[in-house]
């Protein structure tokens, strides 16, 4: 079945020295964890570290994006060939990066193809703004912001969705674990939908926005939610590893 994945994504926070001291901090707790994907989603600059340090252990890695050209005079960029020996998994497509980078659909649509010719697994996220909640348009962007970024995309390899409400993001006002769990639903009739019935089942499809220690229980215990993409409280050891435990104790 699905197994659950706790993914830490920790923005533009932490040098290296910071993130390999978080790292220890984790490690050795996590280690005794056999039934949750965990991954690290360090900054770029982390990455090489943070693998030498994990290695053997069952934690994973992810970057936070890439650009979709594989290489050329695009200063500043990375590309899939470069994480492709670094990392298992890339965020792509993150409000984030919609809101202040001006990702379009398409571009996200390019960098999810980049990722998946190079073997990586893209962790997709896709949300409604608050003024779209508002007016009740949540169905309509997920449906719009998944069928634009998957275009023409006939194999999804192990790809995961992230559904991150843009207004849970950093706010501390999470979405409640119900919420969650309908637009997850919608999402996942969706993909099997564009795809398949069988792939709508398998597909993992993650819950992010202001997810705590404190309420991934209420998230956890959501059939249709696989686990989390968490923000701020992946960069405190003592609540990430609560969010994996508790996610452990909860998933079969
Ligand atoms: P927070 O957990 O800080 O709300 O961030 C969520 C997020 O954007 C993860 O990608």
């Amino acid at each position: 079945m699905r197994v659950p994945m706790i993914a830490g994504n920790w923005k533009m926070n932490t040098t290296v020295g910071e993130a390999i001291e978080l790292v220890k901090a984790i490690r050795a707790e996590l280690d005794r964890i056999d039934n949750v994907d965990m991954v690290l989603c360090p900054p770029f600059i982390s990455l090489s570290a943070i693998g030498e340090l994990i290695k053997g252990s069952s934690i994973k890695l992810g970057a936070q994006n890439l650009y979709f050209e594989e290489k050329g005079a695009y200063t500043g960029e990375v590309s899939s060939l470069m994480l492709a020996g670094l990392c298992e998994f890339v965020i792509v497509g993150h409000s984030e990066r919609r809101q202040y980078f001006n990702e379009t659909g398409e571009i996200v649509n390019n960098k999810v193809r980049a990722a998946l010719k190079v073997g990586l697994t893209p962790i997709l996220c896709i949300g409604e703004r608050l003024e779209e909640n508002e007016a009740g348009r949540t169905k309509e962007v997920v449906t719009e912001q998944l069928e634009s970024s998957l275009a023409g995309i006939d194999c999804l390899g192990g790809l995961l969705i992230a559904y991150e409400p843009v207004w849970a993001i950093g706010t501390g006002r999470a979405a409640s674990g119900e919420q969650a769990s309908d637009t997850i639903g919608l999402i996942r009739r969706n993909v099997a939908d564009l795809y398949s019935e069988k792939i709508g089942g398998e597909i993992r499809i993650l819950y992010g926005g202001s997810v705590t220690a404190e309420n991934a229980a209420e998230f956890m215990s959501q059939p249709e939610i696989d686990g989390a993409l968490v923000g701020g409280a992946s960069l405190k050891a003592d609540q990430f590893l609560g969010i994996v435990k508790q996610t452990s104790e909860i998933k079969p």
